[in-house]
């Protein structure tokens, strides 16, 4: 059989070749920039692998969460934007493994109910931020362990021994990590109401710089100055952001909040995608509305300053849900001093 090529045949061949071929190119090129920006993060944070397919799975992971990161920016129909960050070549299976450790199932708070002093709360200022009142200290970073639990609590303790003693004083997470452990699991998770047990068992908590962060559980020194007391610690009334408002109002309040979302948060009010999942504790130090009406939460996350707007998350305030956004309104908590 004989082929004879016309002109038709050979036009269209070669649209189809070139069109492969630049397909094929721009894949090249876009798996090129790729391995160009996973070799510049890796710089930037100092991360090394232990072998060459150890990278070939890190990179992998980086180039996903990178497309879905720049995928999502694109849209650029949400009010809140992600990035890269040190996080950035883990996947959220194990990112939420080892950086956040609020147990609700397995570890138990002593105490189920307690009285809510700011009930009657009316006066609410339409905004407020404690760290401009001088009542937060900077962002700390639990790194790998699971011990938000810890961090939260003392960011809450830190924020009413300021108000009550006129000091703001940086407390120990790790004389909570060694010394709490009834009913907490070190960098396996925890509660901050156990925390605040322990603290008031404790007769107080000394410093940070007495007892610095060491990334790990370690044996509880016991002869430290405690430098700052609570009495007690009261719950704020369940599934009730009007009661958060009222408590954040008075001082800096502990909550756990579904994290599964801000892995890549860089700024902007976050409102989800997230569900009711507790599995992190950060603390809110504030709250307002940007002009065009949306409101938020202000909390202080311990991740680090690289990681969302310099340490910081803005969640939406009064989400179309009685948890609050991410559940953030189901597991609230402050300690009285
Ligand atoms: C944003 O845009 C993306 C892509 O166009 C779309 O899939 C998504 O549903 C949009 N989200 C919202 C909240 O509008
Ligand atoms: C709030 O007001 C009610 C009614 O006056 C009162 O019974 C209650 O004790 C008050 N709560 C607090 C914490 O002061």
């Amino acid at each position: 059989m004989a082929l004879t090529l016309n002109t038709n045949v050979i036009v269209f061949l070669f649209m189809i070749l070139g069109t492969w071929a630049s397909l094929a190119m721009s894949r090249t090129l876009h798996e090129a920039a790729m391995v160009e920006k996973h070799e510049q993060w890796m710089v930037q944070h100092g991360r090394t692998y232990e072998d060459q397919a150890e990278k070939e799975m890190r990179f992998e992971i980086f180039k996903q969460n990178l497309e879905f990161i720049e995928n999502f920016n694109k849209a650029g129909n949400r009010s809140y934007s992600l990035s890269i960050n040190q996080f950035s070549d883990l996947t959220d299976e194990e990112f939420l493994a080892s950086h956040t450790g609020y147990k609700l199932i397995h570890a138990q708070s002593r105490i189920s109910t307690t009285s809510f002093s700011y009930e009657n709360q009316t006066e609410v200022p339409s905004s407020l931020n404690w760290r401009e009142q001088g009542a937060v200290t900077d962002v700390k970073d639990q790194g790998s362990c699971g011990c938000c639990w810890a961090f939260s609590a003392v960011a809450a303790m830190e924020g009413i021994t300021k108000i009550k003693k006129g000091t703001l004083i940086s407390l120990s997470e790790q004389q909570l990590l060694d010394c709490s452990t009834n009913g907490n699991y070190g960098c396996n998770g925890g509660l901050m109401n156990n925390a605040f047990e322990y603290i008031i068992d404790n007769q107080g908590l000394t410093s940070e710089s007495n007892y610095e962060y060491q990334e790990m559980q370690g044996n509880c020194q016991t002869q430290m100055e405690l430098v700052a007391q609570i009495q007690s610690y009261q719950k704020v009334p369940r599934n009730n952001e009007e009661a958060l408002l009222q408590a954040v109002a008075k001082q800096p309040v502990s909550i756990a909040i579904d994290a599964s979302g801000i892995k890549s948060y860089s700024g902007g009010i976050f409102d989800g995608d997230c569900g009711t999942n507790l599995n992190h504790a950060v603390t809110i130090i504030g709250y307002g509305s940007e002009t065009d009406g949306t409101e938020f939460w202000l909390i202080k996350n311990s991740w680090g300053e690289t990681w969302g707007e310099d340490g910081y998350i803005k969640m939406k305030r009064n989400a179309d849900a009685a948890e609050g956004l991410c559940g953030l309104a189901m597991d609230a908590s402050y300690p009285i001093a």
